[in-house]
């Protein structure tokens, strides 16, 4: 199943990330492992990096560090280790950080279901997937069973 959800219409429009030469583009960041705790450690650090080069102030920084957290705990946790990759979009007037994680595991049959605050199939809260989608400007999420899961999203701050 694939939802792309706007959780915050933003008035500019989509950044282009193939205008390298106009307006908008993104600097293609590496990717990172999420298949071990120290992996998962060194992902706060590795995202904080990116919003402090953004240009992020220190409450867009922890909110983009927190959504990172939380999903690559969730590739690790539910999907069995996946990647992480970070990259720092350009736009008119803002900079934007985009997170793509992406695991190999069992996937989730109703992404619907998994977002509302509560649902759980594990030992947590239920709430890193709502939660993230909240502290984000846009939020994607494909899934299906035997799939894996890829989880496409950004926050935006003014240049
Ligand atoms: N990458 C994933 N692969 C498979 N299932 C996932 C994945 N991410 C989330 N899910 C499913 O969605 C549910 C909700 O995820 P969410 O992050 O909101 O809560 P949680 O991980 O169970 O608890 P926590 O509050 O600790 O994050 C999970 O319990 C799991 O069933
Ligand atoms: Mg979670």
């Amino acid at each position: 199943m694939t939802r792309p959800v706007d959780t915050l219409a933003h008035p500019r429009g989509p950044a282009t990330t193939s205008d390298r030469n106009g307006q908008g583009g993104a600097q293609e960041g590496p990717g990172f492992a999420l298949d071990t705790e120290e992996e998962l450690l060194a992902v706060r650090h590795t995202v904080r990096s990116a919003t402090l080069a953004a240009g992020f102030g220190l409450i867009d920084q922890t909110r983009v560090v927190t959504a990172a957290s939380e999903l690559a705990r969730n590739a690790f946790v539910h999907g069995g280790g996946g990647r992480l990759r970070v990259d720092i979009l350009h736009r008119a007037g803002e900079q934007g950080v985009r997170l793509t994680v992406t695991d190999q595991g069992p996937g989730i049959a109703n992404v619907e279901a998994a977002l509302v605050d509560g649902y759980t199939t594990g030992s947590g809260l239920g709430h890193g997937l709502g939660g993230t989608q909240r502290l984000m400007h846009e939020f994607e999420i494909h899934s299906a069973p035997g799939e894996g899961t890829r989880i496409i999203t950004t926050r935006w701050a003014p240049a």
